[in-house]
């Protein structure tokens, strides 16, 4: 982006900019490069790792069309990217619904531009902090006495431990029906030395990160039972030919999909 839209801070690092800088994106501002690159510098690996959330991620939306999910909730789903989450869905299911949800109006207002073309596909502003105002939203989308996915990739670790995480993804669990589905991913302290500084640089960009062990992302599938293999490294989940990255071992978190109890 050359200027920034009106009410925008193209001067602090975003963290949807910086991951839409890993994933090869043009969708980010001069501050945002420098914050990924000073990332880059430290854990060289850190685009691979965006690469492969994204892969697991395109992994599981294919895996829930398959085993019929019809509407599917992406909350903090970033800005659009190759194989975003209503095209994988809809090559399987075509009426398969896909609401997306962030709080960043940059986010919002560049989905809304590119992704609500089509049909079953919408663009909504809201804050998983705020579950209430969230969940009613996403209710004028998505009937939630039918099966339901919710995707939180990559959005845990910018939940810290005051906002309840733990709390909110039981309630998203309590309003979902039987059959219904939880996915994410969710990064973790893996080397102490990269973990420390990038808590640093993520202190001065738009979210603080808040790194989890692997022992503390289990509990989010409460009442869940994980699908083969479990929580694992993303790029163990399921890996295909499509989407397997060979020559990175890059994962620096967990990720899992639970079908709810
Ligand atoms: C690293 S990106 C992940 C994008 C996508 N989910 C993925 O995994 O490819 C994190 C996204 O979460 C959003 N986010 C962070 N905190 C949030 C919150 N409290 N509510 C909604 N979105 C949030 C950010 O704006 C950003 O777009």
């Amino acid at each position: 982006m050359s200027q920034p839209p009106p009410g925008v801070d193209p001067n602090t690092p975003n963290v949807a900019r910086m991951y839409d800088y890993y994933l090869g994106g043009k969708d980010n501002f001069a501050a945002d490069r420098a914050a990924a690159e000073q990332m880059a510098s430290l854990f060289p690996d850190v685009r691979a790792a965006a690469l492969e959330n994204r892969a697991f991620l395109a992994r599981t939306v294919h895996c829930l069309a398959e085993a019929g999910i019809r509407q599917i909730v992406d909350i903090g789903s970033g800005l659009p990217t190759q194989g975003n989450v209503h095209e994988i869905a809809h090559r399987v299911a075509p009426d398969c619904k896909v609401v997306y949800v962030d709080y960043d109006p940059v986010v919002v207002a560049h989905g809304q531009a590119l992704l609500s073309r089509g049909e079953n596909v919408e663009v909504v502003m809201g804050d998983f902090r705020q579950p209430d105002d969230l969940l009613a939203k996403v209710g004028q989308e998505i009937d939630f006495d039918r099966p339901v996915a919710f995707l939180l990739f990559a959005l845990l670790h910018f939940v810290h431990e005051a906002d309840k995480p733990y709390e909110i993804v039981a309630q998203m669990r309590d309003l979902s029906a039987p059959g219904s589905y939880l996915a994410l991913t969710h990064a973790a302290p893996a080397i102490p030395d990269v973990s420390e500084a990038a808590l640093e640089i993520y202190k001065k960009a738009t979210a603080a990160l808040a790194l989890r062990e692997y022992e503390e992302i289990l509990p989010f599938f409460d009442g869940y039972e994980l699908l083969d293999p479990g929580l694992v490294a993303p790029r163990d989940w399921r890996p295909d030919a499509d989407t397997y990255l060979p020559d990175t071992h890059a994962s620096v978190g967990f990720g899992g999909v639970g079908r709810k109890l």
